[in-house]
Protein backbone atom coordinates (compact mmCIF):
# COMPACT_ATOMS: atom_id res chain seq x y z
CA UNK A 1 0.00 0.00 0.00
CA UNK A 2 1.45 3.36 -1.04
CA UNK A 3 2.34 5.27 2.14
CA UNK A 4 -0.19 8.13 3.56
CA UNK A 5 2.64 11.40 3.87
CA UNK A 6 2.25 14.93 5.23
CA UNK A 7 1.65 17.40 7.93
CA UNK A 8 0.41 15.42 11.14
CA UNK A 9 -0.07 18.53 13.64
CA UNK A 10 1.71 22.20 13.58
CA UNK A 11 2.35 25.06 16.44
CA UNK A 12 2.37 28.74 15.65
CA UNK A 13 4.87 31.13 17.35
CA UNK A 14 4.68 35.42 16.87
CA UNK A 15 6.43 38.55 17.95
CA UNK A 16 5.37 39.65 21.52
CA UNK A 17 4.02 43.21 19.84
CA UNK A 18 1.89 44.38 17.12
CA UNK A 19 0.24 47.79 16.16
CA UNK A 20 -2.73 48.10 14.84
CA UNK A 21 -3.07 48.75 11.10
CA UNK A 22 -5.37 51.84 11.05
CA UNK A 23 -2.94 53.24 14.00
CA UNK A 24 -0.31 53.03 11.23
CA UNK A 25 -2.54 54.56 8.18
CA UNK A 26 -3.17 58.03 10.05
CA UNK A 27 0.36 57.88 11.19
CA UNK A 28 1.24 57.77 7.18
CA UNK A 29 -1.58 60.33 6.50
CA UNK A 30 -3.98 58.07 4.39
CA UNK A 31 -7.03 56.71 4.56
CA UNK A 32 -6.84 53.49 6.94
CA UNK A 33 -9.87 52.03 4.52
CA UNK A 34 -6.73 51.68 2.30
CA UNK A 35 -5.18 49.43 4.47
CA UNK A 36 -8.05 47.79 5.91
CA UNK A 37 -10.20 46.97 2.65
CA UNK A 38 -7.82 47.53 0.16
CA UNK A 39 -5.07 45.11 1.86
CA UNK A 40 -7.40 43.49 3.93
CA UNK A 41 -4.97 44.01 7.08
CA UNK A 42 -5.97 44.08 10.64
CA UNK A 43 -2.51 44.14 12.41
CA UNK A 44 0.68 43.75 12.01
CA UNK A 45 3.32 41.38 13.76
CA UNK A 46 6.43 44.00 15.05
CA UNK A 47 9.59 42.55 15.96
CA UNK A 48 12.60 43.64 17.63
CA UNK A 49 16.33 42.22 17.92
CA UNK A 50 15.97 39.74 20.36
CA UNK A 51 12.86 38.29 18.41
CA UNK A 52 15.22 37.07 15.53
CA UNK A 53 14.26 34.18 13.05
CA UNK A 54 16.22 31.63 15.03
CA UNK A 55 14.40 32.45 18.44
CA UNK A 56 10.93 32.71 16.27
CA UNK A 57 11.80 29.73 14.57
CA UNK A 58 12.80 27.60 18.07
CA UNK A 59 9.98 29.10 20.19
CA UNK A 60 7.56 27.53 17.17
CA UNK A 61 9.33 24.16 17.39
CA UNK A 62 9.76 24.00 21.44
CA UNK A 63 5.69 24.67 21.24
CA UNK A 64 4.95 22.31 18.72
CA UNK A 65 7.12 19.23 20.98
CA UNK A 66 5.51 20.38 23.98
CA UNK A 67 1.68 20.31 22.96
CA UNK A 68 1.89 17.19 20.52
CA UNK A 69 4.01 15.41 22.87
CA UNK A 70 6.58 14.23 20.14
CA UNK A 71 9.55 12.33 21.14
CA UNK A 72 12.01 13.93 20.11
CA UNK A 73 14.08 10.67 19.50
CA UNK A 74 11.60 9.88 16.53
CA UNK A 75 12.74 13.25 14.70
CA UNK A 76 15.26 12.39 11.83
CA UNK A 77 15.06 15.74 10.19
CA UNK A 78 15.10 19.41 10.98
CA UNK A 79 14.33 21.65 8.00
CA UNK A 80 14.21 25.36 8.65
CA UNK A 81 12.37 27.63 5.60
CA UNK A 82 13.66 31.26 5.83
CA UNK A 83 15.06 33.90 3.68
CA UNK A 84 15.91 36.08 6.82
CA UNK A 85 18.32 33.92 8.57
CA UNK A 86 21.11 34.96 10.66
CA UNK A 87 24.36 34.23 9.41
CA UNK A 88 25.58 33.38 4.93
CA UNK A 89 26.89 29.61 6.64
CA UNK A 90 25.42 28.43 9.76
CA UNK A 91 22.16 27.69 9.53
CA UNK A 92 19.29 28.22 11.61
CA UNK A 93 18.50 24.73 12.10
CA UNK A 94 21.63 24.35 13.57
CA UNK A 95 20.95 26.57 16.19
CA UNK A 96 17.50 25.14 16.67
CA UNK A 97 18.65 21.90 17.44
CA UNK A 98 21.11 23.13 20.24
CA UNK A 99 18.40 25.31 21.65
CA UNK A 100 15.76 22.21 21.82
CA UNK A 101 18.77 19.68 22.61
CA UNK A 102 17.13 17.46 19.56
CA UNK A 103 19.04 14.36 18.30
CA UNK A 104 22.72 14.75 16.96
CA UNK A 105 21.70 11.99 14.57
CA UNK A 106 19.58 14.37 12.59
CA UNK A 107 19.92 15.68 9.67
CA UNK A 108 19.56 19.59 9.87
CA UNK A 109 19.83 22.34 6.86
CA UNK A 110 18.28 25.45 5.76
CA UNK A 111 16.07 26.13 2.33
CA UNK A 112 15.81 29.40 0.86
CA UNK A 113 13.64 30.47 -2.19
CA UNK A 114 11.81 33.84 -0.87
CA UNK A 115 8.85 32.77 0.14
CA UNK A 116 8.79 29.36 -1.37
CA UNK A 117 11.48 28.39 1.11
CA UNK A 118 9.09 26.84 3.57
CA UNK A 119 7.13 24.54 0.98
CA UNK A 120 10.74 23.35 -0.38
CA UNK A 121 11.63 21.78 3.21
CA UNK A 122 7.92 20.54 3.09
CA UNK A 123 8.26 18.77 0.01
CA UNK A 124 12.05 17.63 0.84
CA UNK A 125 10.31 15.79 4.29
CA UNK A 126 7.75 14.26 2.64
CA UNK A 127 9.61 12.93 -0.44
CA UNK A 128 12.55 12.02 2.31
CA UNK A 129 9.47 9.81 4.15
CA UNK A 130 7.20 8.60 1.25
CA UNK A 131 10.76 7.25 -0.23
CA UNK A 132 11.20 5.06 2.89
CA UNK A 133 14.39 7.04 3.66
CA UNK A 134 13.07 8.08 6.56
CA UNK A 135 12.96 4.33 8.09
CA UNK A 136 9.60 5.24 9.96
CA UNK A 137 11.10 8.44 11.69
CA UNK A 138 9.41 11.97 11.34
CA UNK A 139 10.35 15.55 10.16
CA UNK A 140 10.24 18.85 11.67
CA UNK A 141 9.98 21.66 8.79
CA UNK A 142 9.59 25.43 10.60
CA UNK A 143 8.91 27.66 8.10
CA UNK A 144 10.38 31.22 10.13
CA UNK A 145 10.87 34.67 8.73
CA UNK A 146 10.53 38.65 9.55
CA UNK A 147 9.13 40.71 6.63
CA UNK A 148 10.95 44.18 6.74
CA UNK A 149 10.39 46.77 4.09
CA UNK A 150 11.67 49.75 5.81
CA UNK A 151 9.63 53.18 7.46
CA UNK A 152 7.51 54.99 5.15
CA UNK A 153 7.51 52.80 2.18
CA UNK A 154 4.75 50.99 0.25
CA UNK A 155 5.55 47.60 1.45
CA UNK A 156 5.63 49.08 5.00
CA UNK A 157 2.12 47.94 6.31
CA UNK A 158 2.59 44.09 4.84
CA UNK A 159 5.30 43.79 7.12
CA UNK A 160 4.93 41.11 10.01
CA UNK A 161 6.79 38.54 11.38
CA UNK A 162 6.56 34.68 13.34
CA UNK A 163 7.28 30.97 12.39
CA UNK A 164 5.33 27.86 11.86
CA UNK A 165 6.57 24.22 13.01
CA UNK A 166 5.11 21.47 10.91
CA UNK A 167 5.13 18.18 12.10
CA UNK A 168 5.69 16.11 8.96
CA UNK A 169 5.06 12.07 9.25
CA UNK A 170 3.05 8.80 7.89
CA UNK A 171 0.45 9.75 10.54
CA UNK A 172 -0.79 12.98 8.56
CA UNK A 173 -3.74 13.65 11.10
CA UNK A 174 -3.62 17.63 9.91
CA UNK A 175 -3.05 16.90 5.91
CA UNK A 176 -2.37 13.95 3.80
CA UNK A 177 -0.30 15.30 0.60
CA UNK A 178 -1.37 14.12 -2.95
CA UNK A 179 2.74 12.80 -3.02
CA UNK A 180 3.55 13.37 -6.29
CA UNK A 181 0.85 15.51 -8.03
CA UNK A 182 2.38 19.24 -7.31
CA UNK A 183 2.46 21.41 -10.25
CA UNK A 184 5.61 23.88 -10.28
CA UNK A 185 6.57 27.02 -12.16
CA UNK A 186 10.00 28.42 -11.97
CA UNK A 187 11.02 32.45 -14.16
CA UNK A 188 13.44 34.10 -13.40
CA UNK A 189 12.94 37.99 -12.32
CA UNK A 190 13.28 40.84 -10.35
CA UNK A 191 10.06 41.21 -7.96
CA UNK A 192 11.37 41.35 -4.49
CA UNK A 193 14.97 40.71 -3.37
CA UNK A 194 17.10 41.69 -0.66
CA UNK A 195 20.91 41.95 -1.51
CA UNK A 196 23.45 40.46 1.00
CA UNK A 197 23.80 42.95 3.34
CA UNK A 198 20.56 44.57 3.51
CA UNK A 199 18.19 44.47 6.15
CA UNK A 200 14.98 45.54 4.49
CA UNK A 201 13.82 44.26 1.19
CA UNK A 202 13.46 45.75 -2.43
CA UNK A 203 10.43 45.52 -4.26
CA UNK A 204 8.82 46.31 -7.57
CA UNK A 205 5.06 45.72 -6.18
CA UNK A 206 3.11 46.23 -8.74
CA UNK A 207 5.39 44.06 -11.06
CA UNK A 208 5.89 41.09 -8.25
CA UNK A 209 1.59 40.93 -7.94
CA UNK A 210 1.90 39.97 -11.88
CA UNK A 211 4.71 37.56 -11.40
CA UNK A 212 2.60 35.99 -8.81
CA UNK A 213 -0.58 35.78 -10.84
CA UNK A 214 1.50 34.25 -13.87
CA UNK A 215 3.73 32.07 -12.04
CA UNK A 216 0.31 30.43 -9.74
CA UNK A 217 -1.31 29.88 -13.66
CA UNK A 218 1.80 27.55 -14.18
CA UNK A 219 1.80 26.05 -11.27
CA UNK A 220 -2.14 25.34 -11.13
CA UNK A 221 -2.42 24.13 -14.57
CA UNK A 222 0.70 21.39 -13.74
CA UNK A 223 -1.04 20.21 -10.83
CA UNK A 224 -4.57 20.43 -12.46
CA UNK A 225 -3.73 18.04 -15.56
CA UNK A 226 -2.01 15.78 -13.32
CA UNK A 227 -5.27 15.41 -10.55
CA UNK A 228 -7.13 15.36 -13.76
CA UNK A 229 -4.93 11.88 -14.82
CA UNK A 230 -5.70 10.49 -11.72
CA UNK A 231 -9.14 11.10 -11.59
CA UNK A 232 -9.25 13.96 -8.64
CA UNK A 233 -11.07 16.22 -10.27
CA UNK A 234 -12.93 16.81 -13.80
CA UNK A 235 -14.47 19.09 -16.42
CA UNK A 236 -18.29 19.09 -15.48
CA UNK A 237 -20.67 21.10 -14.48
CA UNK A 238 -18.51 22.48 -11.79
CA UNK A 239 -14.80 23.74 -13.15
CA UNK A 240 -11.52 21.49 -11.44
CA UNK A 241 -10.82 24.38 -9.35
CA UNK A 242 -14.15 24.13 -7.69
CA UNK A 243 -14.15 20.89 -6.71
CA UNK A 244 -11.59 21.38 -4.21
CA UNK A 245 -13.46 22.42 -0.86
CA UNK A 246 -11.16 24.93 0.12
CA UNK A 247 -7.84 26.62 -1.78
CA UNK A 248 -4.93 28.12 0.69
CA UNK A 249 -2.87 30.75 -0.73
CA UNK A 250 0.44 32.43 -0.06
CA UNK A 251 -0.52 35.16 1.63
CA UNK A 252 2.30 38.56 1.48
CA UNK A 253 -1.46 40.55 2.15
CA UNK A 254 -4.61 39.09 2.16
CA UNK A 255 -6.15 40.81 -0.58
CA UNK A 256 -3.87 39.08 -2.50
CA UNK A 257 -5.85 35.81 -2.01
CA UNK A 258 -8.35 37.07 -3.48
CA UNK A 259 -6.49 37.97 -6.59
CA UNK A 260 -5.12 34.68 -6.66
CA UNK A 261 -8.60 32.83 -6.84
CA UNK A 262 -10.33 35.33 -9.33
CA UNK A 263 -6.50 34.18 -11.17
CA UNK A 264 -6.87 30.45 -10.86
CA UNK A 265 -10.99 30.40 -11.75
CA UNK A 266 -9.80 32.23 -15.09
CA UNK A 267 -7.33 29.60 -15.87
CA UNK A 268 -10.14 26.67 -15.46
CA UNK A 269 -12.57 29.29 -17.86
CA UNK A 270 -10.00 29.89 -20.16
CA UNK A 271 -9.64 26.13 -20.49
CA UNK A 272 -12.84 24.84 -20.52
CA UNK A 273 -13.98 22.84 -23.31
CA UNK A 274 -17.81 23.89 -24.14
CA UNK A 275 -20.23 26.66 -23.98
CA UNK A 276 -18.78 29.41 -21.09
CA UNK A 277 -18.14 32.91 -20.94
CA UNK A 278 -17.30 33.90 -24.55
CA UNK A 279 -15.42 37.02 -24.31
CA UNK A 280 -12.66 37.82 -22.06
CA UNK A 281 -14.95 40.35 -19.97
CA UNK A 282 -17.33 37.66 -19.18
CA UNK A 283 -14.70 35.13 -17.95
CA UNK A 284 -12.99 38.07 -15.64
CA UNK A 285 -16.63 38.85 -14.19
CA UNK A 286 -17.39 35.60 -13.48
CA UNK A 287 -14.45 34.39 -12.39
CA UNK A 288 -14.66 37.47 -9.55
CA UNK A 289 -17.25 35.98 -7.92
CA UNK A 290 -17.66 36.99 -4.50
CA UNK A 291 -19.52 33.87 -3.64
CA UNK A 292 -16.82 31.44 -4.84
CA UNK A 293 -14.05 33.54 -2.92
CA UNK A 294 -16.28 33.39 0.20
CA UNK A 295 -16.59 29.74 0.04
CA UNK A 296 -13.17 28.18 -0.71
CA UNK A 297 -10.81 31.31 0.08
CA UNK A 298 -12.06 33.87 3.24
CA UNK A 299 -11.90 31.31 6.43
CA UNK A 300 -8.49 30.43 5.59
CA UNK A 301 -7.54 34.46 6.19
CA UNK A 302 -8.04 34.85 9.89
CA UNK A 303 -4.43 34.44 10.77
CA UNK A 304 -3.02 36.43 8.61
CA UNK A 305 -5.21 39.30 8.84
CA UNK A 306 -3.45 39.48 12.57
CA UNK A 307 -0.48 39.01 11.40
CA UNK A 308 0.67 40.17 8.57
CA UNK A 309 3.64 38.80 6.07
CA UNK A 310 5.17 36.04 7.30
CA UNK A 311 7.10 35.37 3.95
CA UNK A 312 7.59 31.04 4.10
CA UNK A 313 4.80 30.87 7.09
CA UNK A 314 2.52 32.89 4.96
CA UNK A 315 0.94 30.01 3.15
CA UNK A 316 1.10 28.04 6.49
CA UNK A 317 -0.62 31.00 8.62
CA UNK A 318 -3.22 30.63 5.99
CA UNK A 319 -3.58 26.64 6.38
CA UNK A 320 -3.15 27.26 10.26
CA UNK A 321 -6.35 29.40 10.51
CA UNK A 322 -8.33 27.37 8.23
CA UNK A 323 -7.55 23.92 9.96
CA UNK A 324 -8.89 26.29 13.17
CA UNK A 325 -12.28 27.52 11.42
CA UNK A 326 -13.28 24.99 9.86
CA UNK A 327 -10.97 21.46 10.99
CA UNK A 328 -13.67 19.43 11.93
CA UNK A 329 -16.50 19.97 8.82
CA UNK A 330 -13.34 19.63 6.12
CA UNK A 331 -12.00 16.07 7.81
CA UNK A 332 -11.72 13.76 4.46
CA UNK A 333 -12.21 16.41 1.93
CA UNK A 334 -9.46 17.37 -0.33
CA UNK A 335 -7.89 21.53 -0.31
CA UNK A 336 -5.45 22.87 -2.69
CA UNK A 337 -2.26 25.33 -1.48
CA UNK A 338 -0.42 27.50 -3.65
CA UNK A 339 2.80 28.37 -2.54
CA UNK A 340 4.97 31.35 -4.08
CA UNK A 341 8.04 32.73 -3.14
CA UNK A 342 9.63 35.32 -5.51
CA UNK A 343 12.50 35.56 -7.60
CA UNK A 344 10.33 33.46 -8.67
CA UNK A 345 9.01 30.15 -8.01
CA UNK A 346 5.19 29.05 -7.45
CA UNK A 347 3.77 25.23 -6.83
CA UNK A 348 0.47 23.59 -6.62
CA UNK A 349 -0.26 21.14 -4.32
CA UNK A 350 -2.91 19.44 -3.15
CA UNK A 351 -4.37 16.82 -0.01
CA UNK A 352 -6.70 15.58 2.46
CA UNK A 353 -8.20 16.90 5.72
CA UNK A 354 -7.59 14.14 8.21
CA UNK A 355 -10.01 13.19 10.60
CA UNK A 356 -8.11 14.36 14.14
CA UNK A 357 -7.73 17.93 12.23
CA UNK A 358 -10.16 19.67 14.98
CA UNK A 359 -8.22 17.90 17.71
CA UNK A 360 -4.47 18.66 16.69
CA UNK A 361 -5.35 22.61 16.07
CA UNK A 362 -6.84 22.86 19.23
CA UNK A 363 -4.27 21.82 20.67
CA UNK A 364 -2.09 24.37 19.11
CA UNK A 365 -4.14 26.96 21.11
CA UNK A 366 -4.17 30.18 18.30
CA UNK A 367 -5.97 32.32 20.03
CA UNK A 368 -4.35 32.35 23.19
CA UNK A 369 -0.94 32.68 21.33
CA UNK A 370 -2.19 35.79 19.93
CA UNK A 371 -4.28 36.79 23.03
CA UNK A 372 -0.43 37.19 24.64
CA UNK A 373 0.42 40.06 22.41
CA UNK A 374 1.29 43.58 23.53
CA UNK A 375 -0.20 46.44 21.22
CA UNK A 376 2.32 49.47 20.16
CA UNK A 377 1.97 52.44 19.35
CA UNK A 378 3.64 53.46 16.18
CA UNK A 379 5.82 55.60 18.09
CA UNK A 380 7.14 52.70 19.74
CA UNK A 381 7.05 50.30 16.92
CA UNK A 382 9.19 53.23 15.04
CA UNK A 383 11.72 52.79 17.82
CA UNK A 384 11.51 48.88 17.69
CA UNK A 385 12.78 49.23 14.08
CA UNK A 386 15.63 51.98 14.05
CA UNK A 387 17.13 49.44 16.45
CA UNK A 388 20.05 48.07 15.21
CA UNK A 389 20.02 44.62 14.51
CA UNK A 390 23.10 43.40 16.80
CA UNK A 391 22.22 45.08 20.07
CA UNK A 392 19.21 42.94 21.25
CA UNK A 393 17.65 45.40 24.50
CA UNK A 394 17.66 43.49 27.82
CA UNK A 395 14.13 41.80 27.74
CA UNK A 396 13.22 38.63 29.99
CA UNK A 397 11.92 36.35 27.32
CA UNK A 398 7.98 35.24 28.20
CA UNK A 399 7.80 31.33 29.68
CA UNK A 400 8.33 28.53 26.74
CA UNK A 401 9.63 31.35 24.39
CA UNK A 402 13.17 32.28 23.35
CA UNK A 403 14.97 35.59 22.62
CA UNK A 404 18.48 36.20 20.79
CA UNK A 405 20.09 38.32 24.84
CA UNK A 406 23.52 39.37 22.91
CA UNK A 407 25.89 38.77 20.21
CA UNK A 408 29.35 37.89 21.77
CA UNK A 409 32.99 37.12 19.43
CA UNK A 410 30.50 37.24 16.71
CA UNK A 411 28.59 34.36 18.18
CA UNK A 412 24.58 34.92 18.66
CA UNK A 413 23.53 33.48 22.40
CA UNK A 414 19.88 32.89 23.16
CA UNK A 415 17.65 32.52 26.48
CA UNK A 416 14.75 30.95 26.93
CA UNK A 417 11.95 32.13 29.20
CA UNK A 418 11.32 29.50 32.32
P1 LIG B 1 0.39 50.65 -3.12
O1 LIG B 1 0.89 50.90 -4.49
O2 LIG B 1 0.67 51.69 -2.09
O3 LIG B 1 -1.15 50.41 -3.08
O4 LIG B 1 1.04 49.31 -2.58
P2 LIG B 1 -2.23 50.44 -4.27
O5 LIG B 1 -2.36 51.81 -4.80
O6 LIG B 1 -1.95 49.32 -5.22
O7 LIG B 1 -3.51 50.09 -3.40
C1 LIG B 1 -3.67 48.84 -2.81
C2 LIG B 1 -5.15 48.45 -2.89
O8 LIG B 1 -5.88 49.34 -2.05
C3 LIG B 1 -5.74 48.60 -4.28
O9 LIG B 1 -6.68 47.55 -4.42
C4 LIG B 1 -6.47 49.93 -4.21
O10 LIG B 1 -7.56 50.05 -5.13
C5 LIG B 1 -6.97 49.91 -2.78
P3 LIG B 1 -6.68 46.67 -5.78
O11 LIG B 1 -6.99 47.62 -6.88
O12 LIG B 1 -5.28 46.07 -5.92
O13 LIG B 1 -7.72 45.64 -5.54
N1 LIG B 1 -7.24 51.24 -2.21
C6 LIG B 1 -8.28 51.51 -1.40
N2 LIG B 1 -9.29 50.74 -0.96
C7 LIG B 1 -10.21 51.31 -0.13
N3 LIG B 1 -10.15 52.62 0.26
C8 LIG B 1 -9.17 53.42 -0.16
C9 LIG B 1 -8.17 52.87 -1.03
N4 LIG B 1 -7.05 53.36 -1.63
C10 LIG B 1 -6.50 52.36 -2.34
N5 LIG B 1 -9.12 54.68 0.22
C11 LIG B 1 1.57 46.98 -2.73
C12 LIG B 1 0.46 48.02 -2.62
C13 LIG B 1 1.00 45.59 -2.49
C14 LIG B 1 2.21 47.03 -4.12
C15 LIG B 1 2.64 47.29 -1.64
O14 LIG B 1 2.09 47.17 -0.35
C16 LIG B 1 3.88 46.41 -1.73
O15 LIG B 1 4.81 46.68 -2.48
N6 LIG B 1 3.92 45.31 -0.93
C17 LIG B 1 5.03 44.36 -0.94
C18 LIG B 1 5.05 43.47 -2.16
C19 LIG B 1 4.02 42.39 -2.14
O16 LIG B 1 3.43 42.08 -1.11
N7 LIG B 1 3.83 41.72 -3.31
C20 LIG B 1 2.88 40.63 -3.41
C21 LIG B 1 3.23 39.63 -4.50
S1 LIG B 1 4.93 39.06 -4.38
C22 LIG B 1 4.90 37.91 -3.06
O17 LIG B 1 3.88 37.52 -2.61
C23 LIG B 1 6.22 37.50 -2.51
C24 LIG B 1 6.58 38.13 -1.17
O18 LIG B 1 5.82 37.55 -0.15
C25 LIG B 1 8.08 38.00 -0.90
C26 LIG B 1 8.75 36.64 -1.01
O19 LIG B 1 8.46 35.80 -1.84
O20 LIG B 1 9.70 36.47 -0.25
C27 LIG B 1 6.32 39.61 -1.15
Amino acid sequence: MKKRVGIEALAVAVPSRYVDIEDLARARGVDPAKFTSGLGAREMAVTDPGEDTVALAATAAARLIQQQGVDPSRIGMLVVGTETGIDHSKPVASHVQGLLKLPRTMRTFDTQHACYGGTAGLMAATEWIASGAGAGKVAIVICADIARYGLNTAGEPTQGGGAVALLVSEQPDLLALDVGLNGTCTMDVYDFWRPVGRREALVDGHYSINCYLEALSGAYRGWREKALEHGLVRWSGTMPGEQLARIAYHVPFCKMARKAHTQLRLCDLEDAVGPGPGTPEAREEVAKSSASYDAQVATSLGLNSRIGNVYTASLYLALAGLLQREGAQLASQRIGLLSYGSGCMAEFYSGVVGEKAAERMARADLEGVLARRERVSIEEYERLMKLPSDAPEAKAPAPGTFRLSEIRDHKRIYVEGG
